[in-house]
Formats: structure tokens, C-alpha cells, sequence
């Protein structure tokens, strides 16, 4: 997507090192940071420097990509499933980091003892998964959109806009779709805690591609919703179980709930690297607990310039922090994927996930 004018990608490969868009930073400053190694590139994953199921789906591959360049020839293998290993404990919920750090270490395995060509061939893999991601979120648009009716207003929670993946996004990519194509949306952001991925994020990019939206907090969604001012939710998803049970930020389950309750389609985004087919159910997909210091405190920049931390909590009081809940297969209207739009059905699922 452009960003004053030039066109960007959240991560790429350029020589060994990797390069990311500094997501902490938004919406106050736009910056791209450097990952010399593999190591650095767990990091910036477990840190959030980059965030979102798609981003760190292509990040995970580089970082598999960078371990094969970084590996001495003696004890090649061994090197690459060490860096397997720790770029896949970086985080736990999101299918598609998993797909692809898998996607590169067959690439390299299928090499054999060639380290040579184990090197290109990693290089060339993890380029196919952010290929692959960017093209998947751009079919995601073109299969969305025609859902979307002109003067409709589109409630989303968190960010699965361009940042969450390499390009375009899930949840944003029909909605950036129908403004190109001329249709007059509106969009409803929230996620306004614990991180604002929605305030800072979702509505940094629907600044940039010039789509109406107000930010409102979390608990207000329900408000519109019942008052009819709500024509549509579409939300990301971080991993789909084989049923159709949907993991997505936490707060998203509450969203669909209300959704049903007063008749609104509950639509959820996502390429189909997010199916996870050996997940039965929602109940089985690992939900990342976070530290609570996300929840007692707050992070902003002042008036003048200055990334401040304040308490929102008093020191004495037990917060939790669960990063993602799941959604009912039964409360989703359908799954908007590459592949077209399935039901959240193991049917539905079965159709379309890559095995
Ligand atoms: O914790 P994050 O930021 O990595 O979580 C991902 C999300 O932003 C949302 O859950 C999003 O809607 C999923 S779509 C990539």
C-alpha cells in the first residue's frame, strides 16, 4: 500500500538482513527498522515490533530464510531447526507463523545435504509465503467486496489491515476494495485496548487510503450496533479451527455476539493459511495470555512529542490479560477467503485449507 505516495510492503528480505515497518511507532511516526539476523527477527516478532497473523506468517519465513544464510556448513541442519524452533515459540496463537516457518524448512529440507541450494532455495520459499500472503489478501478484497453495499457503515475490531499481513490485509481489503471502486463506506474502529492496534493501527490506514471512519472505544461498538448505525462487521482472524471456530483479538467474540443479537452479518477475513485442519475446534487453538503490564498501563505520545507510559490501574490490583478469544462457527456469516466466500463450517473449512 502507498504511504505518501511510495508503495510498501510491512516486511522484506534485503540481502540477510530483514526489513519491517516499526509498528510500535504508528500512527505517530512512520519508520522501517533493521533485523540483521534471525535472532533479531524472533525478537522483533515476541516484541510486536511486528504483528498481525500474515506479517508474522512472512516474517517467520525470512526469519528460516536468514537462519539458512547465517548457518555454517558443518552442522547446517542442525542450525535451521534450532532457528525453526525458536522463531515458532515467539508467539502462539497465529496459524500462519507456523505455516510458514514449515513452508521454508521443507523448502530447505528437500535440498538435502546441498547447503549451497538449501540457502537459495530458503531465500526463494519465504519470498513464495509473502508473495503468496499479498496476493491471497488482495483476492480477499476482490471476493468481499461485491458484499458490501454502497453508504454502508463497517464495524471492525483491532487491525487486519495491510499491517497485519504483507500487503492489503483481510478485514480492510474488501472495504479498501469498495472506496477504490467508488462505493461510499463508513467505518466503525475499535480496539482501543489493551494495545489500540484498532485506534492506532486500523484507523492510520483508513487515514492513508482516505476511507470515512471514527475511532470508538471498545464497549461502544454494541451502542450502534442496536441503534442500527451498524450495516456490517468484518473481522481478521489469527487461526481457524477445522470447524469453523474463529480466534481473533480479544473482544471480537463479544462484537459477534451482539452482532447476532441484533441481526447484523458477522463476516471474518483470512487467507487460508490461517485454517489450521489439525485444530478440531475453537476450544483447541492455543489463546496467548500476554503480560499484564499491557493492561495496567498505557503507552501514547504527548502533545509535545514524547512516547509516555501511564497507569491506568492501581499497582496493587491482579490484571489478565488474554490476547485473542474465540468466535463460534455459528455466529459467522461466512469466511472471506482467497478462494472465495465459505461457510465457517468443517464443510466450508475442508473446501478451501491447504493441507
Ligand atoms: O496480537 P496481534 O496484533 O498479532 O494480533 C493479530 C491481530 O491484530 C488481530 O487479531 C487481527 O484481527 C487478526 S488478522 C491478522
Amino acid at each position: 500500500m502507498l504511504v505518501d505516495g511510495t508503495p510498501y510492503r510491512t516486511v522484506w528480505l534485503e540481502g540477510s538482513t530483514l526489513k519491517l515497518i516499526d509498528q510500535p511507532q504508528l500512527p505517530h511516526r512512520f519508520a522501517i527498522i533493521d533485523m540483521p539476523t534471525h535472532h533479531d527477527t524472533a525478537r522483533a516478532i515476541s516484541t510486536m515490533i511486528v504483528r498481525g497473523a500474515g506479517a508474522i506468517g512472512a516474517t517467520g519465513a525470512f526469519g528460516m530464510a536468514q537462519a539458512a544464510l547465517e548457518a555454517p556448513e558443518r552442522g547446517f541442519h542442525e542450525y535451521v531447526a534450532q532457528a525453526a524452533r525458536t522463531l515458532a515459540e515467539t508467539r502462539p496463537t497465529a496459524q500462519n507463523l507456523f505455516y510458514g516457518i514449515k513452508a521454508v524448512l521443507k523448502a530447505i529440507e528437500a535440498e538435502g545435504d546441498h547447503v549451497g541450494q538449501a540457502r537459495a532455495a530458503a531465500v526463494a520459499a519465504a519470498q513464495g509465503v509473502a508473495d503468496d500472503d499479498a496476493a491471497s489478501c488482495e483476492a480477499i478484497g476482490r471476493h468481499g467486496e461485491p458484499i458490501i453495499q454502497d453508504g454502508w457503515r463497517i464495524s471492525t475490531h483491532c487491525n487486519a489491515g495491510w499491517l497485519a499481513f504483507v500487503d492489503w490485509g483481510s478485514a480492510l481489503s474488501p472495504i479498501f476494495a469498495a472506496h477504490r471502486n467508488g462505493k461510499r463506506v463508513f467505518v466503525w474502529v475499535d480496539e482501543t485496548r489493551p494495545r489500540g492496534q484498532g485506534s492506532k493501527l486500523t484507523a492510520w490506514e483508513l487515514v492513508g487510503e482516505g476511507v470515512p471512519h471514527a475511532v470508538i472505544a471498545d464497549n461502544a461498538s454494541g451502542h450502534y450496533m442496536a441503534r442500527g448505525q451498524v450495516d456490517m462487521v468484518i473481522v481478521g482472524s489469527d487461526r481457524i479451527a477445522a470447524n469453523g471456530d474463529v480466534a481473533n483479538k480479544i473482544g471480537t467474540y463479544s462484537s459477534a455476539v451482539v452482532a447476532k443479537a441484533n441481526g447484523i452479518p458477522f463476516y471474518v477475513a483470512a487467507p487460508t493459511t490461517t485454517i489450521d485442519p489439525d485444530c478440531p475446534t475453537g476450544a483447541d487453538i492455543p489463546i496467548e495470555e500476554r503480560g499484564d503490564d499491557e493492561v495496567r498501563w498505557t503507552w501514547g505520545w504527548t502533545e509535545d512529542g514524547r512516547y509516555e507510559k501511564v497507569a491506568t490501574a492501581p499497582a496493587r490490583s491482579a490484571c489478565r490479560n488474554p490476547a485473542f478469544d474465540v468466535t463460534p462457527a455459528g455466529l459467522i456469516a461466512g469466511i472471506i477467503t482467497e478462494k472465495g466466500v465459505v461457510p465457517a463450517s468443517p464443510e466450508g473449512m475442508a473446501r478451501v485449507w491447504r493441507r
